[in-house]
């Protein structure tokens, strides 16, 4: 695997990488790498000839207050794991390549950005959609793959994706969580023994609120028991609990078409979301 950091290099490397007509897929991340991570490029060997990870923690969609100094950065772990993985390619970008002096350019994905995640963290999916954008247009891939415990993000990014018709197709790849169910996060890292115990409740929560909404409690009622229970489990705040629409993200009051129970909660200094299926 060639692991790059300058522009120059990389426009070369990609050519060759290309060379014969092969297809490129490309999985960004902001490293401190896990099996969830490991697990989209996994996908991405199979679903294209040659694979691009990429490593950036985007300063934009941080906010003023949140972890971007403390974020976890493991770069030389994260080079060895994809080297396994069977990546082809690491880009390592430099701040200044990818928002070079007087950057002013904003990428806005409205509706879809406004509620949830971006009520709770403003500003933060501009940053997202902004830097994914970036992303593709140096490496210009035929796919791109993204979590989908990060629902909203992944919707996000297909919006943009086509929107600005950029040419590549965007793909979703399940949640990979440890055994107890928690998701895997690189912000995992940041819970004590105690928390960790306890952040389980939060994929257990969800399970049970979709399956008490399958067997027809009523929603309002299903989403206060959740609520409750991640109180319960010493959960400090509870941003949202959620069922919506799996493709607008519209909250919904009943269990009507593809669904997707979400939530973001607050334990110990740690923010944890999730998010499920309901249905199928
Ligand atoms: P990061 O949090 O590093 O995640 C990189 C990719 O891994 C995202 O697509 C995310 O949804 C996926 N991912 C994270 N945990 C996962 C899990 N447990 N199972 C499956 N996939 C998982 O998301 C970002 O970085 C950034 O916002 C980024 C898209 C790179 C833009 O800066």
């Amino acid at each position: 695997m060639q692991s790059i950091r300058e522009v120059p290099q990389l426009t070369a490397a990609l050519i060759a990488l290309r060379a014969g007509g092969k297809s490129l897929a490309l999985v960004p991340t902001m490293g401190a790498l896990h099996a969830g991570h490991m697990s989209l490029i996994e996908e991405a060997r199979r679903k294209a000839d040659r694979v691009v990870a990429s490593i950036f923690v985007n300063p934009l969609q941080f906010g003023e207050n949140e972890d971007l100094d403390r974020y976890p950065r493991q770069e030389a772990k994260d080079g060895v794991m994809l080297e396994e993985a069977g990546c082809d390619l690491l880009w390592l970008p430099a701040a200044a390549d990818i928002y070079p002096p007087g950057f002013a350019t904003t990428i806005s994905v409205k509706g879809l950005s406004d509620r949830w995640e971006g009520e709770a963290r403003p500003g933060h999916f501009d940053g997202v959609a902004t830097v994914v954008a970036k992303l593709l247009c140096a490496i210009r891939p035929d796919i791109a793959l993204f979590g989908e415990k990060d629902f909203q993000q992944l919707a996000v990014i297909r919006r943009m994706a086509q929107d600005l018709q950029l040419g590549v197709e965007v793909l979703g790849v399940e949640t990979v969580r440890d055994e107890d169910g928690l998701a895997l996060s690189s912000r995992n890292a940041y819970l004590s023994a105690d928390e960790r115990t306890r952040a389980v409740e939060l994929p257990g929560a969800l399970n049970e609120a979709a399956e008490r909404i399958l067997a027809g409690t009523p929603v309002a009622e299903a989403l206060q028991e959740a609520k409750n229970r991640l109180s319960a489990a010493g959960f400090s705040r509870i941003d949202y609990v959620a069922l919506v629409n799996a493709m607008t993200l519209e909250p919904l009051d009943r269990p009507v078409g593809p669904m997707r129970l979400i939530a973001a909660a607050v334990i110990g200094t740690t923010r944890l979301i999730d998010n499920i299926a309901v249905g199928v």
